[in-house]
């Protein structure tokens, strides 16, 4: 392992995509420092797995952070830690923008005031709403269409003005649906409460739940229900990688899309996960839901382009045969 003079602040590197950065970050031989509340995170992967120092703090706290970066010499962040439940933020948005806009401030304050003047952010693909032409690029039109992609696209404004004001460079990710697991099995997604298609669909498989529900069958796809942009997730921690060091070279604030560029409706990936499980998972066909887009599906071309990022795992059986692998290494009690 080459080692790399960097140390990299990462927030929420106790949490599913946060944690698998933090490991793609130090087999490329980087230093890391997590930062995370442990709300939503779990300590023993940080500190039995992954084996870097953990901060348990707040974004929200500055001497906390001012503490942090006094501490360790950090050269760079990558910024995970946010609420994450759109449904959440809509009965309650005022914890959304509190922690998401208020908390990525007092963190962008803190980068400024210690000289540390490279991030990349965790925005997302619902930042564009209700999508006007599939596959969605980065031009595509901004209009969130909750108070969680609100917070997000507040976020990315900010940053563009702490670029010209301050001259603090950033790499803004748009996920689309982030998925899979590390594929050694170290890591996963484990998210309480879960409200993700696949882990869902596993955890029925796993008889943890009784059955999956479909929301509208009736929509203009060729099976009738939604597509979505499945990423793997140690793919989208590779192009953190490619962020860091495009921002590292001089690179200028960029947005870039992270998907997979293919659409998976939500029967196909209910095929998939009975095809690797070899289990009926037992559906319940439902009427739609308000705010589904029929089709989500992302352009990378210009990740691709730029960063020269290339996803390893575009297919949706490695997607989820990995999640599959972590999901019964996680339930069976040995993790
Ligand atoms: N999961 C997806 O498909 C997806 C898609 C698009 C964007 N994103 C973004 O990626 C990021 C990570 O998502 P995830 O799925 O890994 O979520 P996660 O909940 O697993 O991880 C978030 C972590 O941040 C921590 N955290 C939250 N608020 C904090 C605070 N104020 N101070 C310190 N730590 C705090 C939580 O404890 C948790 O460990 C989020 O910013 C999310 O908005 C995720």
């Amino acid at each position: 392992m080459s080692q790399v003079q960097e140390t990299i602040l990462v927030t929420g590197g106790a949490g599913y995509i946060g944690s698998h950065t933090v490991l793609a970050l130090l087999k490329a031989g980087y230093g890391v420092v997590v930062l995370d509340n442990l709300e939503y995170g779990h300590r023993e992967l940080v500190e039995n797995v992954l084996k870097v120092p953990l901060v348990v703090g707040d974004i929200n706290d500055r001497p906390t952070l001012d503490r942090l970066f006094a501490t360790h010499n950090i050269t760079a962040v990558m910024h995970f830690a946010a609420y994450i439940a759109v449904g959440e933020s809509v009965q309650n948005p005022a914890k959304y923008y509190r922690n998401n806009v208020s908390g990525t401030l007092t963190l962008l304050e803190a980068m400024v005031a210690a000289n540390v003047k490279r991030i990349v952010f965790a925005s997302t693909c619902s930042i564009y709403g209700m999508p006007k032409q599939v596959p969605m690029t980065e031009e595509h039109p901004i209009a969130p269409i909750n108070p969680y992609a609100t917070t997000k696209r507040m976020v990315e404004q900010i940053l563009s003005d702490f670029d010209r004001a301050y001259d603090l460079r950033s790499v803004v990710f748009r996920f689309f649906n982030a998925s899979g697991a590390d594929p050694e099995g170290l890591l996963g997604e484990d998210h309480n409460p879960e409200t993700h298609l696949i882990p869902l669909v596993l955890l029925t498989a796993l008889g943890k739940r009784e059955s999956i529900s479909i929301w509208g069958t009736d929509y203009p796809t060729p099976d009738g229900t939604c597509l979505r942009d499945y990423i793997h997730v140690s793919d989208l921690a590779n192009a953190y990688l490619l962020g860091l060091k495009y921002l590292s070279e001089g690179g200028k604030s960029e947005v870039f899309n992270l998907g997979n560029g293919n659409g998976f409706s939500v029967k196909q990936v209910i095929e998939t996960a009975a095809s690797v499980t070899g289990v009926e998972i037992k559906v319940l066909e439902c009427d739609r839901r308000v705010g589904d887009p029929p089709v989500l599906v992302g352009s990378c071309d210009k990740a691709k382009n730029i960063l020269g990022w290339h996803p390893q795992y575009s297919d949706l059986s490695d997607i989820m045969l990995h999640a599959w692998q972590w999901h019964q290494k996680r339930h069976s009690g040995h993790e």
